[in-house]
């Protein structure tokens, strides 16, 4: 096993939802230092990395990734010991309705990234060259959609049916060609439906819970029959930690939950927990409104995990039920962030908090 956590990481997107996971995890249990580079899309949020801010261990660079001159800048200055790339535009249905800026920071920052990656590794000296890695978070949304039975493995054939997942898909192999053609060491994973505390409040889960809250109709696409493989973010970051220290170069490594759900179960289930953590006039599941579908909706996601579990002794430890009740409670007790991230004020505290940072 190689001390990659011990050392210098540049993760991208760290102020992201499962990025700024992984980094909370990272400063706490690890002894690895940070350095989070994120653009700080609407979707970034420094209110989520509050805990760690000040730690010694931590930085936060505003750099777009597409920004070569930036990224090169970045490892000069700060020589990392690997790469963990979570940088991305993740939703599908802003994907559907803009499909550009995905293809320029999921396959455009990615191949600049790479380049960057690249030439540092090229030039530096054993045995660090031998221990560097490029860490590929990407999704299963680039297998494509799935029948009633079977689940995506490692071997399963690219079908992204999305803009959102053809980005990603693209951006897949594009690291797979930096290895194969270049020998850059890199690592891949691929994850299910994450979901936790600080999710931006567009993703199914977040979006019911908060419009919940609100007496607000929650929105089901289509007959809400449409199946995802849920994870909690905590875990997922876990198992990334695992994959940067222990994965083989050049394999990949599905990450999934084993928990597959229909979206009205998943509603339904949000609705329960309210009820009796918060309990009012109405059942909360009165709310439940069925809206048009969204257009190309993948039909069913479901992870194998059993590469992870066999060779790297992963495995969840959240059942849904407990990532479930953790996640709703989470929202119902941190209402500043909440309030926060739905008023758009996050923005304006980033701009107070780091205007000495403006990106580059
Ligand atoms: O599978 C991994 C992927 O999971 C990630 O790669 C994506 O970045 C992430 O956004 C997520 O994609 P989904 O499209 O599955 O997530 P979303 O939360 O948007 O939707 C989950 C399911 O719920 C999906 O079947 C669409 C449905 N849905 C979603 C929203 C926002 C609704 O029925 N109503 C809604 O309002």
């Amino acid at each position: 096993m190689n001390k990659i956590l011990g050392q210098t990481i540049l993760v991208t997107g760290g102020a992201g939802f499962i990025g700024s996971t992984l980094v909370r995890q990272l400063i706490a249990d690890s002894t690895a230092t940070v350095i989070n580079v994120d653009k700080l899309t609407y979707a970034g949020n420094l209110q989520s990395l509050i805990e760690v801010a000040n730690h010694p261990r931590y930085r936060f660079e505003h750099v777009d990734i597409c920004d070569a001159v930036a990224i090169n800048r970045l490892f000069h200055e700060y020589q990392p010991d690997a790469v963990m790339h979570l940088a991305a535009e993740s939703h599908v249905d802003r994907s559907i309705s803009g499909p550009a800026t995905f293809i320029e920071t999921n396959i455009v920052g990615t191949y600049t990234l790479l380049e960057a990656a690249r030439v540092y590794w090229s030039g530096l000296a054993a045995p660090r060259k031998n221990v560097f890695r490029f860490h590929h978070i990407s999704t299963d949304e680039v297998y494509g959609s799935l029948g009633d039975t079977g689940f995506f493995t490692e071997d399963t054939a690219y079908q992204p049916n999305s803009p959102y997942s053809a980005s990603k898909a693209a951006a897949d192999h594009l690291v797979r060609a930096w290895h194969h053609t270049y020998g850059l060491p890199v690592v891949t994973t691929n994850c299910s439906n994450n979901y936790g505390p600080y999710h931006f409040p567009e993703k199914l889960i977040p979006l019911v819970i908060l419009n919940a809250v609100n007496k607000k109709p929650l929105p089901i696409y289509g007959k809400g029959d449409n199946i995802r493989d849920w994870l909690y973010v905590e875990d997922h970051a876990r198992a990334l930690r695992l994959v940067l220290e222990r994965g083989q170069v050049g394999e990949v490594y599905n990450i999934g939950g084993w928990n597959e759900k229909t979206n009205l179960q998943v509603v339904q289930a949000i609705c329960a927990l309210l009820d009796e953590l918060r309990p009012q006039d109405e059942p909360y599941a009165s709310l439940i409104t069925y809206v048009p579908d969204r257009p190309g909706h993948d039909r069913r996601y479901a992870i194998d995990a059993s590469k992870i579990a066999r060779e790297l002794g992963w495995k969840p430890l959240e059942t849904f039920d407990t990532g479930l009740r953790k996640t709703v409670q989470w929202y119902l007790a941190n209402t500043a962030w909440v309030d926060a991230v739905i008023s758009g004020e996050y923005q304006n505290w980033i701009e107070q908090n780091y205007s000495d940072r403006k990106i580059s």
